[in-house]
């Protein structure tokens, strides 16, 4: 192994460019070359490829985003486009690749290590919902950026005696909303998971046991998962709670301000440590391998092994939730 790649792939997570740092760097310190790969698979088809020296992952490590740009890419999913960047990894000499993204990107890091190229998977998601690792890159900035953002919220929807009803990333998980909704002292938090028991049904009739002419605000944490399943958008839950309880509501949709941002020492400190193990599993000569955190450890897994895992539901959380939130 003498020259990786390295790319981003999926939506961005804050993060991203502490992990490229961390593999530019373990690479060039383990006497290997490095060569930045843009926008994703879509750099290997457009031959969007620059060297990388340790200047070009100077100051870095506290930006938002990804220097080497991100975009999904459906050319790159039927075999003729993973052979196209076959071949362009052999015009370029890079001999394995460490992707950062999503469980949608290590499906083409499989095909390319599959066809020849070794290449190492590094999770990184705001959404926290890879199932072979406790924790992905970008997670815990995104929680703080919605709870801080949630906070300012309850101050005027405390205000005004009103609902908020809060929509938060997560398409297929309610990691964010769980934890953003427990730290916010959400009243009920509507996800994918909770669906037959966090019902809008239940929460109205939380916010109608609850309400006294003291105390009348409420604050709604839905994911967007929940919406997008239930075909109920966050305006409409708005309306549908005001009628039923008489309180003035207001839907907030939080959205992809959630990506962005400075990430937190948690995030840049996890995107040191997986972009060091990728490299080194690299060097090692392993391939097809996607890196994360178990119980505190740094492990590795086949990359379909990794896409066949079920992420647990965090009952334990949603227990503690409805516990204490009323
Ligand atoms: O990266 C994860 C995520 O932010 C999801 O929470 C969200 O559903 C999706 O990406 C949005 O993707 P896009 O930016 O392509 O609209």
């Amino acid at each position: 192994m003498k020259t990786i790649g390295v790319l981003t792939s999926g939506g961005d997570a804050p993060g991203m460019n502490a992990a490229i740092r961390s593999v530019t760097r373990t690479a060039l310190a383990m006497d290997m070359s490095v060569k930045g790969i843009y926008r994703g698979f879509n750099g290997l088809l457009t031959n969007h490829i620059d060297d990388f020296s340790p200047r070009s992952v100077s100051n870095i490590i506290g930006r938002g985003g990804t220097i080497l740009y991100t975009a999904r890419c459906p050319e790159f999913i039927p075999i003729e486009g993973v052979r196209k960047g076959v071949q362009t990894c052999k015009n370029e000499g890079i001999d394995g690749i460490v992707v950062i993204g999503g469980d949608g990107s290590f499906r083409g890091a499989r095909d390319l290590s599959n066809e020849g190229v070794p290449c190492v998977a590094i999770p990184a998601t705001i959404d926290n919902d890879i199932a072979s690792t406790n924790y992905t890159i970008g997670f815990d900035t995104a929680m703080n950026t919605a709870m801080e953002l949630m906070d300012k919220l309850r101050d005027t929807t405390q205000s005004h005696d009103r609902c908020s009803i809060v929509e938060v990333m997560g398409r297929r998980a309610g990691y964010i909303a769980i934890h953003t909704g427990i730290a916010c002292g959400a009243n009920s938090i509507l996800t994918l998971e909770t669906k037959d028991d966090y019902t809008i049904d239940n929460a109205i009739k939380r916010i109608i046991n609850t309400k006294t002419n003291r105390y009348r605000h409420f604050i709604i944490v839905v994911s967007e998962g929940y919406t997008a399943e239930t075909k109920v958008d966050a305006n409409s839950l708005a309306k549908k709670i005001e009628a039923a309880t008489g309180i003035e509501s207001r839907a907030t949709i939080l959205g992809h301000v959630q990506r962005g941002g400075t990430p937190s020492v948690r995030d840049r400190v996890a995107a040191s440590q997986l972009g060091y193990r990728a490299v080194e599993l690299l060097k090692e000569g392993k391939e097809n391998r996607v890196v994360g955190f178990m119980k505190n450890s740094i492990v590795d897994y086949e990359i379909n092994a990794a896409l066949d895992m079920k992420k647990d539901n965090n009952d334990e959380l949603f227990k503690i939730a409805k516990t204490i939130s009323f």
